[in-house]
């Protein structure tokens, strides 16, 4: 296939070039009628470029197969038989994907470190989890994905399951063995899913993690703003086989999307694609050698540690390395990554992607550089000797990984939309959640509903909001109290 083309960017010039006048939405009209402030700020190209995907940016029957064309484009880039655009992000591709293979009350595996949009999809399907324990790594209380032997006794367990998701890469870089994975699900008849969110660039260097499509899966989820250069929210999914119907997960799809998909979103996934199939090989090569370079100077930081592929990766641990999300432990600096994170962006506008007890994860892409790597280094080294400032930050109460594991006692969906109340969090041990509990980023619910609350949790969630844990979709946001199924029910 001819990968110079970009059929979505050829078509939105077209469409300048065209004059075309609009008599539909969206309202603003090539920017005529934006407010000025957002003209000035955003510029117009983002206007001139926000058209209708059908009846605008293609005509009313889409008979351009403008979009068709990418898609194609995509899957062909990345050894998929068929890729599926979405502008709702992974949070929309992975219930899609899920909603392919399991149905209300139906079984299926899911990897206990899944992100909150794969709650979501069981809450709103009725599915009937079987979690699948990931790998925990007491020592550093990080949790790395399932064992290939994990998902094995599973389906021994759950003979009727009907298929098994991973989340791989994790958000701090380590990976399953997909392909192992994927044998273990089609010696059964079974599809694999991958949530590799955070793999966009895998499928371009053969030194990073395997790519979900070259190792076998079924389905793969990825956001492309993630890793790659997208805009927010752009996010594909792929399919290879014929384990899944193509006609149901586009049918899934359509199901939870948006009838007003952003053209703006699917020009970001064109470009990538092409920028990745001309160039990925070197931008990645390049982005590899800068990441290597960081970590080896992060290291040499006093107080700072940063883990490599030895730590975090072997028996009992993950199966692969992504070097490109930096992950830094601060414990010896005496404070939680909370405050290095928050220090870092008010005193150096610098941020980070993610902040947790005696972690933060810094994130490179193709995009950095090595100006971009010095003022890291440079705002490391400030924070590390302003270490003083950040002492005395409150302690959280990680709890033991068997305590973090907890009954599912009920449906996710059942304790979700049953009658609730709400109690305070130190006398909810014991109680059922009725609401997910998530710590973000990165968004994997500590407590999803269904899920039977025990003490260690309750105070790992308490003394986390005290010391800076972020936890937006609880209803008390404080969570002095929390939201659990009424007692009668
Ligand atoms: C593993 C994983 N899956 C899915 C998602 C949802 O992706 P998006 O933000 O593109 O909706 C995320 C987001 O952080 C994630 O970490």
């Amino acid at each position: 296939m001819d990968h110079t083309a970009a059929p979505v960017l050829e078509a939105l010039d077209a469409y300048r070039s065209h004059g075309r006048l609009a008599f539909t939405p969206p309202g603003h009209k090539q920017a005529r009628g934006a407010d000025e402030q957002a003209r000035r700020v955003l510029g117009d190209a983002v206007f001139h470029s926000d058209v209708l995907a059908s009846g605008g940016l293609d005509d009313r029957r889409t008979r351009g197969h403008i979009l068709e064309r990418a898609e194609e484009l995509m899957a062909d880039a990345v050894h998929a038989d068929h890729t599926f655009f979405t502008t709702c992000g992974s949070s929309l591709s992975v219930k899609a994907a899920m909603l392919s293979v399991a149905g209300p009350h139906e079984q299926f595996l899911i990897g206990r470190d899944a992100h909150k949009s794969v709650v979501s999809g069981l809450i709103l399907c009725g599915i009937d989890p079987v979690w699948v324990d990931p790998q925990w790594d007491a020592e550093r209380g990080l949790a790395h994905p399932p064992s290939v032997q994990a998902y094995e006794e599973a389906f021994e367990r759950h003979p009727r399951a009907r298929g098994a998701l991973v989340t791989s890469p994790t958000p701090y870089g380590t990976a399953a063995d997909l392909a192992a994975l994927a044998d273990v699900c089609h010696a059964r008849g079974l599809p694999l899913i991958v949530d590799e969110a955070w793999g966009a660039h895998l499928p371009f260097h053969p030194d990073l993690p395997a790519w979900a499509m070259d190792a076998g899966a079924d389905v793969c989820v990825t956001s492309i703003h993630k890793m790659g250069s997208g805009l927010e929210q752009g996010s594909v999914f792929h399919l290879r086989g014929d384990l899944i119907d193509p006609a149901t997960l586009t049918s899934r799809a359509d199901l939870l999307g948006t009838t007003s998909p952003s053209v703006l979103i699917y020009a970001g996934l064109d470009g990538w694609r092409r920028q990745m199939r001309l160039h990925g090989h070197e931008l990645l090569d390049a982005a590899l050698d800068l990441a290597y370079d960081a970590r080896r100077a992060i290291e040499k930081i006093p107080g700072l540690h940063v883990y490599g592929t030895e730590e975090l990766t072997g028996h009992g641990r993950a199966a692969a390395l992504d070097p490109l999300p930096i992950t830094i432990d601060v414990r010896d600096l005496g404070t939680t990554g909370y405050r290095v994170a928050d220090w870092l962006r008010a005193r150096r506008s610098l941020d980070v992607h993610i902040a947790d007890h005696r972690r933060i994860v810094a994130q490179l892409t193709h995009a950095d550089s090595a100006a971009t790597v010095a003022a890291l280094l440079d705002g490391l080294r400030d924070v590390v000797a302003h270490r003083d400032e950040l002492r005395d930050a409150p302690t959280v109460a990680v709890p033991e990984p068997a305590d973090l594991r907890l009954e599912q006692a009920m449906l996710p969906r059942d304790a979700y939309f049953g009658p609730v109340e709400q109690v305070p969090l130190d006398r909810s041990p014991g109680r059922i959640a009725a609401e997910m509990a998530t710590p973000y980023p990165p968004g994997i619910p500590t407590v999803l509903p269904g899920e039977r609350i025990n003490e260690p949790v309750a105070e790992y969630l308490r003394t986390g909001i005290a010391a800076g844990m972020n936890i937006p979709d609880v209803a008390d946001t404080s969570l002095r109290t929390i939201r659990v199924v009424a007692e009668e029910a």
